[in-house]
């Protein structure tokens, strides 16, 4: 079965062909990125404008890359959500319109159950159930992954994300957006210790997180450093940093392994890219005697092969959307 997805939930325009739900035959991304670091982020309505352009073209490309004319398309599948509205309806709008020119089922697709999908990508043998800490810029959650398209929410950040909190201190630093990357690289060059910040607990929710404490924490130091007229050490600062992200992340996992007796452990999204917290996820399932499967870097960020994939999965499990599909900001990933 040939899926042609669709993934346009924030700055890069995707498309890829998937056959039977593993085999990439063509991914392509465009990204946005360098328009937006002008910004300093995302600028929602250029975001939406670029997809508009992006995305025929994509779409043909990935056809043609995949050696398939458009007849030999089964499904499409396409991020409906979350993500940026007018972002997320460019992509659900299209696959609309190619679902109905082909005749094919339409399936939409979860973002973050997307992100999960891609460890299936990476790993053949890889098979639910498994817990799954989902990091990127607009979420962070701990999730069971129990079925393909059965999850259960253990627990999640309760403010902001962990991708959002390292690319608003990498903003304050001057080191562009997106900040991850940057600050990963300064913190490889750094020694921790000099710096210290907070890992908030989130009382009686031993999995629930919390980052607007750390992030609140870095940009007070920068502030202080700067009206002191002092220079900051930035790889210690982020070796101190990345580390706090880490250990936060890494407690969460830690309680989901002890509470659910599940010991597969997998990452999702951007910030699963991130060198420490896979460090730090490869030593703790050593200590716990677990087994770990962790997304190739080129789809830890969004793509449209990791959609194509779950919409796989959905599609096996009955979930086709009927040409009234919507977008949406914000979505369960229980829900689907
Ligand atoms: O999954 P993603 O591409 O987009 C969303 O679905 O949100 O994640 C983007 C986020 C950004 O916040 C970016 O700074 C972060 O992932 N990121 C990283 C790294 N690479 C990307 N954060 C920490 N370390 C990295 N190596």
């Amino acid at each position: 079965m040939n899926i042609l997805a669709f993934e346009s939930s924030c700055d890069e325009t995707a498309a890829a062909v998937i056959r039977d739900g593993r085999q990439v035959l063509s991914s392509l991304i465009a990204s946005q990125v360098e328009m937006h670091a002008i910004y300093g982020g995302v600028v929602p309505e250029i975001a939406s404008r670029r997809h508009i352009e992006a995305i025929v073209p994509l779409a043909q490309q990935a056809l043609l890359q995949a050696g398939l004319d458009k007849s030999q398309v089964d499904a499409v599948a396409v991020t409906c959500g979350p993500g940026l509205i007018g972002a997320v309806l460019v992509g659900v709008s299209f696959a609309k319109a190619v679902a109905f020119a082909l005749n094919v089922p339409l399936v939409g697709v979860h973002h973050v159950r997307g992100h999960i999908a891609a460890n299936y990508l990476t790993h053949p043998d890889l098979e639910p159930p498994f817990i799954c800490l989902c990091v990127s810029g607009g979420t962070t959650a701990i999730v069971h992954v129990k079925e393909y398209t059965q999850m259960q929410v253990l627990g999640s950040t309760r403010d902001d994300a962990a991708g959002e909190c390292f690319d608003k201190t990498a903003r304050v630093l001057g080191l562009g957006y997106p900040g991850g990357v940057p600050l990963d690289r300064l913190a490889q060059q750094g020694r921790e210790g000099r710096y210290s910040f907070p890992r908030a607990n989130v009382r009686d929710h031993p999995m629930d997180l919390s980052f607007s404490g750390l992030k609140t924490a870095a940009l007070n130091l920068i502030h202080h450093a700067q009206q002191k007229g002092e220079a900051l050490n930035l790889p210690d600062f982020a070796a101190d940093f990345s580390a706090a992200v880490s250990d936060s992340l890494i407690s969460r996992v830690a309680a989901a392994v002890e509470q659910t007796g599940c010991r597969r452990v997998a990452a999702a999204g951007g910030v699963a890219a991130n060198t420490r917290l896979r460090q730090d996820l490869e030593r703790l399932c050593r200590e716990r005697a677990c087994r770990l499967w962790l997304p190739q870097l080129k789809l830890c960020g969004d793509n449209a092969a990791m959609i194509g994939c779950q919409g796989y999965y959905e599609l096996l499990a009955g979930h086709t959307a009927g040409m009234d599909l919507n977008a949406y900001a914000s979505r369960s990933i229980e829900q689907g």
